[in-house]
């Protein structure tokens, strides 16, 4: 889809359609009284009758308006002005979009922008907008041999209008990052929704090589012997039960300074956790070839960064494997030793992520990072904790908490903190090795990140476990592409500081 930004009266558009919203009960918001008044009353006739109440997600299309010069106007309910916030914003825009997608009119001028989303501006009505639109007609068909959702006549073009021509600027800067945003999520998307006999690690070592050929971003894949030299003996005791050969994926965006110190994300990059000797149980076991979000997330944020020219370096750090149970698979009481040196007891074989990443932190200390941000599908535990609404967020340093977490509600892909308490490591003692890798029941998100924090030492870093948020169960099974939004805004965010 395509996107552009106007200032301009809602009954002067020649569009095939304007859409503009209504409030309960039947008001009329600003765009929709300008189009009223042009029309001589028509919109408040419609109110009057009662064919359109303002209920949140409504949609009424209307041909040949008087006085108008789009082709069509399609009124949208906005529910209640007064719990008119983020989440009915986007609700109202979806359904605008799904109800244009059915309809003749590929073109559309989007009025809901200047509705006025509280303690946000235009600037970030007109990204979301673009968000869900391209939300909205997201499809995963490339292994369907028949397209059954295609639309006949989807929307193409769509105008976002601002209230005034001193926001066109900051329009147009916030369609271009939901735009990239948008890109990044698709990657991020597509990487998660194809199953793990497609989506191998060499095929994710690929698809970076991919990324960093269309985006002129520097790519090396190490293939096990290198990974055995660096001596990430963690990472390679996951991957030595598959017969998939283990890659590890580096993936630097230059946009700072050469001297600039980078900001480093490091992705679970797990194509498939069967729970390995520990085995998992069968049901929706499918969902576990989802646990490669992370490094999706990864690899749609430094796509996003390069679109956006961000002037900020970036490196992205991708362990990638399988965890599979066999003969050469790692055993409960296993010990095996991490590149920093640490011995870890493999007291469950399904603790998988933490041990992959464990090693991927160590060789961050290399680039002597500003800040390390790990995301990982780490635990069931943060599914219970937080649901599929907010991401878990943990780290050594407060302030690198705070500014993920704005950057989350920046970008409507929030995330909530957990303590990382001293108290929670001891949880973590072994009688036979440095540590264990599983800490018990009771925290088990917690513990996870306190497992990461050993490795963590040497640097600002924070861990967001995304087990409940990159994906949807049920019906509408699928990837969500999160935290992609978050990770932009929070480099866009870096860039803007000067890391
Ligand atoms: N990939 C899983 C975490 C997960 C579980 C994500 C369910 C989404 C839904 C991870 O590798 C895992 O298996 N974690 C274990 C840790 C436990 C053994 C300490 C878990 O959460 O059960
Ligand atoms: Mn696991
Ligand atoms: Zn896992």
């Amino acid at each position: 889809m395509e996107f552009s930004i106007k200032s301009g009266s809602p009954e002067k558009q020649r569009v095939a359609c304007v859409v503009v919203g209504v409030y309960e009960p039947r008001r009329l918001t600003a765009a929709a009284q300008v189009i009223d008044q042009a029309s001589g009353g028509y919109l408040s006739e419609i109110l009057r009758r009662g064919d359109m109440d303002g209920r949140l997600g409504s949609t009424l299309l209307l041909h040949h308006v008087p006085q108008v010069l789009g082709e069509r106007v399609l009124l949208v309910g906005l529910g209640k002005e007064r719990e008119f916030r983020e989440k009915q914003y986007r609700d109202a825009v979806r359904a605008a979009v799904k109800t244009l997608d059915k309809t003749g009119a590929t073109d559309a001028a989007l009025y809901l922008t200047e509705a006025g989303v509280r303690r946000h501006d235009e600037a970030w009505c007109v990204e979301q907008a673009v968000l869900v639109a391209m939300e909205a007609q997201y499809r995963f068909e490339q292994l369907k041999t028949r397209h059954e959702y295609e639309p006949r006549r989807p929307l193409r073009k769509l105008i976002l209008a601002v209230s005034k021509r001193g926001l066109l600027a900051a329009g147009e800067a916030a369609a271009a990052r939901g735009q990239a945003i948008a890109a990044g999520m698709k990657l991020a998307k597509d990487l998660g929704n194809l199953p793990g006999n497609v989506c191998t690690p060499s095929y994710l070592a690929d698809q970076a090589r991919a990324l960093a050929k269309e985006h002129g971003l520097t790519v090396q894949v190490l293939d096990r012997p290198e990974i055995e030299k660096l001596g990430m003996g963690a990472f390679l005791s996951v991957a030595k039960g598959s017969d998939e050969p283990p890659k590890f994926i580096i993936l630097q965006h230059k946009g700072g300074g050469k001297k600039d110190k980078p900001v480093v994300l490091v992705g679970k990059g797990i194509t498939f956790d069967s729970g390995g000797i520990s085995l998992k149980p069968g049901a929706d076991m499918d969902e576990m070839k989802y646990d490669m979000s992370g490094a999706a997330a990864v690899l749609g944020a430094l796509k996003a960064a390069a679109m956006l020219n961000l002037p900020l370096n970036v490196v992205g750090l991708i362990p990638t494997c399988e965890n599979l149970p066999s003969g050469r698979a790692n055993k409960p009481g296993d010990i095996v030793t991490s590149m920093s040196g640490q011995t870890i007891e493999i007291l469950n074989t399904d603790a998988e992520g933490r041990l992959i990443l464990c090693d991927a932190l160590t060789y961050a200390e290399r680039y002597e990072p500003a800040a390390v941000v790990d995301i990982a599908t780490l635990t069931g535990a943060c599914v219970i904790a937080l649901g599929h609404v907010a991401t878990g967020v943990m780290a050594n340093n407060d302030a690198l908490a705070r500014e993920l977490i704005h950057a989350g509600e920046t970008a409507y892909d929030r995330c909530w903190q957990l303590p990382l308490w001293d108290d929670y490591q001891e949880q973590l003692k072994s009688n036979f090795a440095d540590m264990a890798n599983i800490g018990g029941r009771p925290a088990g998100t917690i513990t996870a990140a306190c497992f990461l924090s050993r490795f963590a030492k040497k640097y600002d870093w924070a861990h967001l476990d995304i087990a409940g948020t990159a994906w949807k169960s049920g019906k509408e099974k699928g990837s969500t592409g999160r935290p992609v939004p978050l990770l932009v805004h929070f480099l866009t965010a870096r860039a803007e500081k000067g890391t």
